[in-house]
């Protein structure tokens, strides 16, 4: 097939008004350019700006450890308290209704949530089938408790959870819901209104907003989602190692903190054995904050509000749209397709996270090893395996559920061995993920390696390592 260089303005409408965003790359991101990053969802990528302004900050003062009342614990505390409001202001979050938790990730802000939660008999934890692990992992805590865990599955080939079926599932006495605002896997972004859904049935609401906030305004003034985690590399790519739990104050005041440490307690005594916890958001910061870098989160928040958070979303939409009209269009000689896309095939509600399969001749799926190890080879970032999503995945190869609980009581180590016994040919998918100031010619790069390494070639099998993990 034919791929054009170049782009269309009638194909991408909106496209030319992200102009701003290819200067900015030229300016600001000059190490994009030594390779086609396609994998946004994995991680966002930093401006040159970001690590300067990092450095001169640590170059013309002294900070010290914020738990103290001396001058340089008094400058890094006012750094983190900025930081603090600069967070709710991109959330358009009040603070009176809203506080701010520092983690290391997203995953951190879920285990907050899971190990605290009053979780208990009579109370359930409702999971969309495309959650991250970091979120499916809250059912051990839930479990742990007594409660009941009901998964929601994805359906179709479009990835979908039904509205229906999600209702359904919030009965009881109320308890938890837990949704990515975006799947990680398939892009597809659920209808946020679910927040209120859950609310009018008794339950609280995480809204997963990891692989959501880096491309799309999300307003906590409207959507009151009790719950928000969030990664702050994977929205502006510096700095790593510091994440956000968004909390609805009333929420986060009903959790029951399993222990407390260092910078989260009013009062403690050694022999007495009791502990006051903190009346604040500081009640869920266990040790020394990154106190270094969460100013850099003021910086990079401040980044993308300049940068323009709705021109990030634009660019976003049109591309992935561009992407899978070159993926659906990539054809072997005989015509078949040499493409299989899972979860939307447009760019009706979902974002910028396109998993697929490449296809052989006879339709069957390479394994996802050879197009990493090929894609690798020729300077592309994609994710490949199964993104931690594995009930995304189980949708999209449409392994019926009976076979996925007989697997329980497997207790082979390796990944290899449990694909075996579900008969699949292939542990996982391809995933090219578009963000902040990805361009028309990263798009053409995938589809045309795609075309040139796999239409009407017998994909080269050897030497590839046993899967040992998901
Ligand atoms: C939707 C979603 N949730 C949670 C996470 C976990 O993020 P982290 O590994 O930064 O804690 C990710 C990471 O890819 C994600 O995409």
């Amino acid at each position: 097939m034919r791929i054009s260089s170049g782009f269309n303005a009638d194909v991408m409408p909106g496209y030319a008004g992200t102009r701003r965003l290819d200067e900015l790359r030229a300016a600001e991101y000059a190490h994009l350019d030594e390779h086609t990053y396609l994998d946004y969802t994995g991680s966002g990528v930093a401006a040159a700006a970001q690590i300067r302004a990092h450095a001169e900050r640590l170059a013309g003062h002294c900070y010290g450890n914020p738990h103290s009342e001396n001058p340089t614990s008094s400058a890094s505390t006012a750094l983190v308290e900025r930081a603090r409001r600069a967070v709710l202001a991109f959330f358009n979050a009040s603070p009176e209704e809203y506080a701010v938790v520092f983690t290391q990730n997203a995953t951190g802000a879920c285990r907050l949530v899971g190990e605290a939660y009053p979780f208990g008999r009579g109370r359930r934890l409702v999971l969309t089938g495309d959650n991250h692990n970091s979120v499916n992992g809250i059912r051990e805590f839930a479990r742990a408790r007594g409660a009941e865990v009901a998964h929601v599955p994805v359906r179709g080939p479009g990835l979908r959870v039904r509205e229906a079926e999600l209702a359904a599932a919030l009965g009881g006495r109320g308890g938890l819901l837990a949704f990515p605002a975006q799947s990680n896997f398939s892009g597809v972004q659920h209808p946020l209104d679910w927040v209120g859904l859950a609310h009018a049935h008794g339950y609280d609401v995480l809204l997963d907003a990891a692989a959501f906030a880096p491309s799309n305004r999300l307003d906590l003034s409207r959507v009151r989602a009790d719950f928000v985690p969030v990664s702050w590399y994977k929205v502006f790519g510096y700095p790593t190692g510091v994440g956000s739990l968004v909390a609805r104050r009333e929420a986060l005041a009903r959790l029951r903190r399993p222990w407390f440490a260092g910078g989260t307690i009013q009062a403690v005594s050694a022999l007495g054995g009791w502990h006051v916890l903190a009346p604040d958001e500081t009640a869920f910061e266990d040790g020394t904050l990154n106190f270094l870098s969460i100013p850099d989160v003021e910086f990079g928040v401040h980044w993308i509000e300049d940068v323009g958070i709705d021109l990030v979303h634009r660019r976003v939409a049109c591309l992935t749209s561009l992407l899978l009209r070159r993926l659906a269009v990539l054809r072997h000689a005989d015509g078949s397709p040499l493409v299989r896309v899972y979860g939307p095939p447009d760019g009706d509600r979902r974002g910028g996270t396109v998993a697929f399969n490449v296809l052989d001749r006879r339709g069957a799926v390479v394994d996802e090893r050879i197009v990493a190890r090929d894609t690798a080879a020729a300077g592309i970032s994609v994710r490949t395996g199964c993104f931690c999503n594995p009930g995304a995945g189980e949708g999209a190869f449409e392994i019926p559920e009976r076979a996925l609980r007989r697997t329980a009581n497997l207790r082979t180590p390796a990944l290899d061995d449990y694909l075996g016994v579900l008969g699949l040919p292939s542990g996982g998918a391809v995933r090219a993920s578009l963000g902040l100031v990805s361009n028309v010619a990263d798009v053409e790069r995938l589809a045309g390696f795609l075309d040139a390494a796999y239409a009407d070639r017998e994909p080269d099998r050897s030497g590839l390592r046993p899967r040992e993990r998901c």
